[in-house]
């Protein structure tokens, strides 16, 4: 069978979350700055639409996190591929990433990220499949909870293809 995408979430109603997300993270940091760090590359479709939709000043950096050993199930130790450009000594920072699946490269990001003492620190994803948590992460934005399958586009990959879809869809046909 051929590989072909199943809408999962279509286009319009991602972009109608996205908006409640911006106006809501507008409204919780009020007279602030926000210094927003995408995790590559699966957050960048949705940081750049986010961001979009916050009134408040942003900033941006970006960071690259990769797991060590093999395998798809991530091993839980994280390794810095591409670190931040700016230091984070004081800043309200607001991660961004695709998917929360495990939680293992999220709970080990955050500990690293903590330790440059931020001001403040919060998560934000477009995706979360809660029924796969095996490490414990406080998220405090979600676009929105999934079921527990393999989901593509806005970001999300598979073997690196499928990122540019502009709707969330799930693979099908493929073993
Ligand atoms: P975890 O939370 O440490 O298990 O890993 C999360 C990472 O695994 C995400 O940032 C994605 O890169 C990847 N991932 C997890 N679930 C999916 C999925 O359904 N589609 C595409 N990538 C996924
Ligand atoms: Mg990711």
């Amino acid at each position: 069978m051929a590989e072909s995408i199943k809408v999962l979430i279509p286009e319009a109603e991602v972009a109608k979350r996205i908006e409640e997300l911006g106006r809501q993270i507008s409204e919780d940091y009020a007279g602030k700055q926000i210094h927003m760090i995408c995790v590559l590359k699966g957050g960048v479709f949705f940081m750049c639409e986010l961001a979009k939709r916050i009134s408040v000043p942003v900033s941006l950096d970006f960071m690259s996190v990769g797991s060590y050993g093999d395998g798809t199930a991530s091993s839980g130790v994280v390794k810095i591929a591409k670190d931040l450009d700016e230091a984070l000594e004081g800043k309200d920072v607001l991660v961004v990433e695709d998917i929360i699946d495990s939680g293992r490269t999220l709970y080990y990001l955050l500990d690293i990220l903590a330790k440059r003492q931020p001001n403040s620190m919060r998560l934000c994803t477009l995706l979360d499949k809660p029924d796969r948590r095996v490490r414990d992460v406080k998220v405090d934005y979600v676009g929105f909870e999934i079921p527990d399958e393999f989901v593509v586009g806005y970001g999300l990959d598979y073997a690196q293809k499928y990122r540019n879809l502009p709707y969330i869809g799930v693979v099908e046909g493929v073993e």
